[in-house]
């Protein structure tokens, strides 16, 4: 191998592993608070004084520009940049970066105007109209040419700007457009996938309620109420145009760009209209928007978000936008408690984000989102959060240096699915079976018990981890079932959770039964499946507890399965029947779990699990509602405890720690309500 291809062949080998700094800017701290803040939106007068604020609030990076298209080209083919330069400028006297947005999200009127062609068509053929934002055809070759120009007229301007650090492209990607150009690129893309209108039928078995197809043009483009192979299909073309939608800008800013300047866009948690592995794939770093998801924090599902979106790339990510206590979009816009906007900052570092920014920094004087949650307000003065955001800004400053060169590091992986996701939402069959909630059954005592889990994708390299749980992998083809194999049987711990392995990759049922391809290495296989609306008992040697929403009888085959857990009476069909199988392969095992099992029968099975494995807490014996988060890497060892609880807690530390945010050492922590300690070892 010449040495350059061997290089390559190295950082392409290390770089899932290395990590992503908040910045590659070696004079930017290691760790960023950060704002959304839209200078186009006020006087240049009154910028230094926003700005001074957010110094004072040890603020080091804002995002700018992602909706000021408008601003930056007011009419077709005239730019106006200064404004921007300027406001670069003076942030930088701030010491405060700079992330650009592409402002492609929000398309000018006089470009929706003039190319009609550009405007958004929903499912049922309704073009947009001008107006809120998103309006645009993410496959309209027209509006990739004015986004492209766009994208190169900024990082022409601004690619080699000191103070610019990377890159968002347009704003949280979400609804694909079924426009008459989306649906021909739909066309070709299945044409190249399948080459024969024979071979689709065949895949997609058409026969059933007549839809053979003759050409490929008469297939229709729907987004449900199909058959679920076109369902599946259409949102891989989804992702795949979502992939290219970003390589057209990428295309226009890289060859503009410094190298250290990465280019990214922020997703949304568990949102899954696309495959953000697939986007991922052309992107330098994962960042998210980090809104709580129901009307009250739950720390669990928001830590799963980030272990989410840190397998994006599976290194150290961002979190590009965070609610200051509340927004303004859900039906009632509670705030979050006094403490606990500094408790989730401080959760997002200690699950791998190197920067946290709120949206937004200034309440906007008009504008369809004067109520949401702001750092200062319309005045300019602060809002009653700021002080605890400095507060956290000044910790960030303190424990920089610390966390410099840090990361998260697991020895469990859960493994997530789009494809899989889909395939049980395209046919839920049990409308409680939610594949998030039903992940989270089984990420939850995982991540209290062994403290550190990583959420990664099914091709994600698997032999670093002790245990492997796939909690409902719907769509497991031969090449899948392979590589899990393959890692049970080098002495991997493999845990399948219910309604796995039943499609193959063409959404077709596997002619096995459950779970697929891997009937063999399990050594039995699911009989029948039951949707349920009331608990069934399932008892066996771990302990016993209910099952509800599913339940799948089991049969094992093979003399070396065992069966670890039955059902009790019940509907008659489960009575009696195996519910959880287990064979050991080597030094390894794989464990097929047929139920939703309650959350304390989830808790006894996961301890065996992790104490089979030697998975072990990273602090022993933390009171609930105490997150142990632990970042290493440079010879660096910190641990971030955070208290989500409403009351005070002692935590007993491993040995004794430096406590970098209150100086000195010690051996155990108080924390107060909401209380943070960051500590090092
Ligand atoms: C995000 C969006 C921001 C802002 C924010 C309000 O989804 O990216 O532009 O609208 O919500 O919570």
């Amino acid at each position: 191998m010449r040495f350059a291809s061997f290089v390559v062949a190295v950082v392409a080998i290390l770089s899932p592993l290395t990590l992503a700094q908040a910045t590659n800017y070696s004079d930017m701290p290691p760790v960023l608070l950060g704002a959304s803040w839209y200078p186009e939106q006020w006087p240049e007068s009154q910028w230094d004084t926003d700005l001074s604020r957010m110094e004072a609030a040890h603020i080091h990076v804002v995002r700018v520009g992602e909706f000021a298209w408008s601003t930056m080209e007011p009419t077709e083919g005239q730019y106006n940049f200064d404004w921007l330069e300027h406001a670069i400028d003076l942030a930088a006297k701030h010491h405060i970066c700079v992330v650009l947005g592409t402002p492609t999200a929000g398309p000018p009127a006089w470009l929706t105007e003039k190319y009609l062609e550009t405007l958004r068509v929903d499912e049922n053929g309704m073009r947009d109209e001008h107006g809120n934002r998103q309006q645009f055809s993410f496959a309209d070759a027209k509006y990739r040419e004015l986004a492209h120009d766009i994208a190169e007229r900024m990082a022409e301007r601004f690619g080699h700007n000191p103070n610019v650090v990377g890159w968002q492209l347009d704003n949280e990607y979400a609804n694909p457009s079924f426009d008459p150009e989306a649906k021909a690129q739909f066309h070709a893309w299945l044409k190249k996938k399948y080459r024969t209108i024979d071979n689709l039928n065949y895949q997609w078995a058409t026969a059933y309620w007549s839809q053979t197809y003759n050409d490929f043009d008469q297939i229709p483009v729907r987004e449900d109420n199909e058959n679920p192979a076109l369902l599946l299909d259409w949102k891989r073309f989804v992702s795949d145009t979502w992939k290219s939608y970003s390589e057209n800008q990428i295309s226009a800013i890289r060859p503009h760009a410094d190298p250290r300047q990465f280019i990214t866009t922020n997703t949304m948690g568990w949102f899954d209209g696309f495959d953000e592995y697939t986007v991922h794939s052309v992107l330098d770093i994962a960042a998210w928007d980090d809104y709580i998801d129901s009307d009250h924090y739950d720390y669990i599902d928001n830590g799963a978000r980030h272990d989410l979106t840190r397998g994006f790339k599976q290194k150290n990510f961002w979190v590009m936008e965070t609610e200051p206590a509340f927004v303004d979009w859900r039906s009632t816009n509670t705030p979050l408690l006094k403490g606990q906007v500094r408790d989730m900052a401080w959760q997002a570092i200690g699950h791998g984000a190197d920067t946290v920014e709120y949206w937004q920094w200034r309440a906007n004087r008009n504008g369809q989102e004067q109520y949401h949650g702001v750092l200062v307000g319309i005045d300019g003065n602060p809002a009653p959060v700021y002080s605890e955001v400095q507060q956290v800004g000044a910790e960030f400053d303190k424990t920089g240096a610390a966390l410099e060169g840090t990361s998260p590091h697991s020895e469990v992986a859960v493994i997530q699915s789009y494809d899989s996701r889909w395939a049980i939402e395209f046919q839920q069959h049990s409308a409680k079976f939610d594949p998030v909630k039903e992940l989270l059954a089984f990420y939850k005592p995982l991540r209290e018990q062994s403290q550190a889990v990583d959420i990664v994708s099914p091709d994600a390299r698997l032999d670093r981890y002790k245990v492997v749980v796939a909690p409902a992998l719907n769509m497991l083809p031969q090449a899948m079932a392979d590589h899990l194999i393959a890692y049970v049987k080098q002495g991997g711990h493999l845990v399948l959770g219910p309604r796995t392995g039943l499609k193959d990759e063409y959404s077709a049922l596997n002619p096995q039964r459950q779970p697929g391809p891997l009937v063999n290495l399990l050594g039995g296989s699911v009989t029948q499946f039951y949707a349920l609306d009331y608990d069934v008992p399932v008892s066996g040697a771990e302990g016993s507890g209910t099952a509800n929403i599913w339940a799948e009888t089991l049969e094992a085959t093979n003399p070396e399965t065992k069966v670890l857990m039955r059902y009790g009476a019940s509907n008659g069909w489960l009575d009696g029947q195996p519910a959880v199988l287990e064979r050991e392969v080597g030094e390894g095992t794989i464990t097929y779990v047929g139920a939703w099992l309650d959350p304390e029968l989830m808790n006894k099975l996961t301890a065996t699990w992790l104490e089979r494995a030697g998975v072990k807490p990273i602090v022993a014996n933390v009171p609930d509602g105490v997150e142990v988060c632990e970042r290493t890497g440079d010879g660096k060892t910190v641990l971030i405890l955070i208290n989500h609880n409403t009351t005070p807690a002692q935590v007993t530390l491993p040995g004794e720690m430096t406590d970098l945010l209150h100086g000195g050492s010690a051996a155990s922590v108080d924390l107060e309500k909401y209380g943070v300690a960051v500590l090092e070892k």
